[in-house]
């Protein structure tokens, strides 16, 4: 058998605009009608071009703590994953950090059901959706090393994770060593 990678080697944060990076699979902060909107959700439509919506119509809606993927047309990433993450609900704690983590789980199991061995996550539910930046980076680097570790983690070769403001850098870097991206 193929000795494993180690976790450090595989997971990594870029600071920039996931819609540059020209990895297997970027992975959206999306709503649940898959339709587009602001923050990088609309970035990500923007330069992927209207065949994206087309295909993300087709696709239909996704739930709360779910993913769905479609290619990546003008990107130049391969596939899209689509994640709905949970608007932050400050009197549920729990139920907030199970659907973010959900969205993560799920992403990866569509990555590796789809050959993709490179991720790129947004900073799923940080922006709009008001998931404090502190608690949202634990709970996804959580989810990440528990997908790694599992009997899937060894198709994928490196999970990046993107933030694009200050304050989702300070938070994630605390959890994970910056890498260099070709
Ligand atoms: N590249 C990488 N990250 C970006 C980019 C970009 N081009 N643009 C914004 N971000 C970062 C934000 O700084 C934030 O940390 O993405 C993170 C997620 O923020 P949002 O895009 O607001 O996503 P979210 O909080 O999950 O809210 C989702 O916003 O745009 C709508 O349709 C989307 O309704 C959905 C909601």
């Amino acid at each position: 058998p193929t000795p494993s990678k180690s976790y450090n080697d595989r997971v990594g944060l870029f600071r920039g605009d996931i819609t540059t990076l020209a990895l297997d699979a970027i992975v959206n902060a999306a709503n649940r009608s898959l339709m587009g909107g602001g923050g990088v959700d609309g970035a990500i439509h923007r330069r992927a071009g209207n065949e994206l919506f087309e295909e993300c119509k087709r696709v239909g809606r996704c739930e709360t703590g779910e993913a769905k993927i479609t290619n990546g047309y003008k990107l130049p990433c391969r596939k899209v994953i689509h994640a709905v993450g949970p608007i932050y609900d400050p009197s549920d704690h729990a139920g907030s950090e199970r659907l973010l983590t959900g969205c993560y789980r799920r992403s990866l199991e569509l990555a590796v059901e789809n050959e993709c061995r490179t991720v790129a996550f947004s900073a799923i539910s940080t922006g709009v959706y008001g998931y404090p930046s502190r608690d949202a980076a634990p709970a996804a680097m959580g989810a990440i090393r528990a997908f790694l570790d599992g009997p899937s983690g060894k198709d994928l070769d490196k999970v990046v994770i993107v933030t694009y403001e200050l304050k989702d850098v300070d938070a994630y870097n605390e959890f994970i060593p910056y890498v260099t991206l070709p």
